[in-house]
């Protein structure tokens, strides 16, 4: 299967990227379709986002500038396919990543125990195992209809030693807190 860039119709960077940056960060994103990957991407790059759901098609590469501890930084994000049947184009994805953001929906129970099969994934191919990861629940404003309970989430997070944070597109929260607390860790 060949490497198909960017489904949506729609420019793939925001913001001004220009070539002085003093270093660049690449992040790929995974997690099952529809947990809110592209949506909480378009929040960090501050775009409008759009409630219409349009699947990621193999990869969508976008990026942005932040400065970090005086150091202007390019964040290169490689935004993932959920879907199945995009799996095989994901290895070469890995390849010069620094972090890995793992997304899982908090009310969607399936989502949250597919983490693991991500996280195999992720030992598998990245060229560093330990390669920092963020664990991200998502969608934490629809308490009424969650899952996945923070703790239980927080303990698992705890236990295979990555970070946890929960965020919420609708509500715009902590969500540039989940990508810049990756990006630091991966430039340490
Ligand atoms: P794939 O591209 O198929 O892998 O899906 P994805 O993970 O990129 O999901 P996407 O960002 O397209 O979001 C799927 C749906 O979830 C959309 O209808 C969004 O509006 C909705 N959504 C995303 N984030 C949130 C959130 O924080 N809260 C709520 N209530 N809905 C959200």
């Amino acid at each position: 299967m060949s490497l198909k860039l960017n489904s949506r119709e729609r420019p793939k960077s925001t913001g001004c990227i220009t070539e002085d940056a003093d270093s660049s960060v690449k992040l790929v994103m995974v997690g099952d379709s529809g947990v809110g990957k592209s949506c909480l991407l378009d929040k960090f790059l501050d775009d409008s986002s759009t409630n219409n759901f349009i699947s990621t098609i193999g990869v969508d590469i976008r990026s942005r500038e932040t400065v970090i501890n005086n150091k202007k930084v390019k964040i290169q994000v490689w935004d993932t396919g959920g879907q199945q049947r995009y799996r095989p184009v994901l290895a070469s994805c890995y390849r010069g990543a620094l972090g890995v953001i793992i997304v899982f929906d908090v009310t969607n129970r399936i989502s949250f125990k597919n983490i693991k099969q991500w996280m195999v994934e992720v030992e598998e191919f990245a060229s560093n195992s330990n390669i920092p990861r963020m664990l991200v629940g998502n969608k934490a404003d629809l308490s009424d209809r969650r899952e996945v309970e923070f703790e239980v989430a927080a303990e698992f997070a705890r236990q295979n030693n990555i970070a946890y944070i929960e965020t919420s597109v609708m509500r715009k929260s902590n969500i540039k807190e989940a990508f810049l607390e990756l990006v630091k860790t991966s430039t340490r």
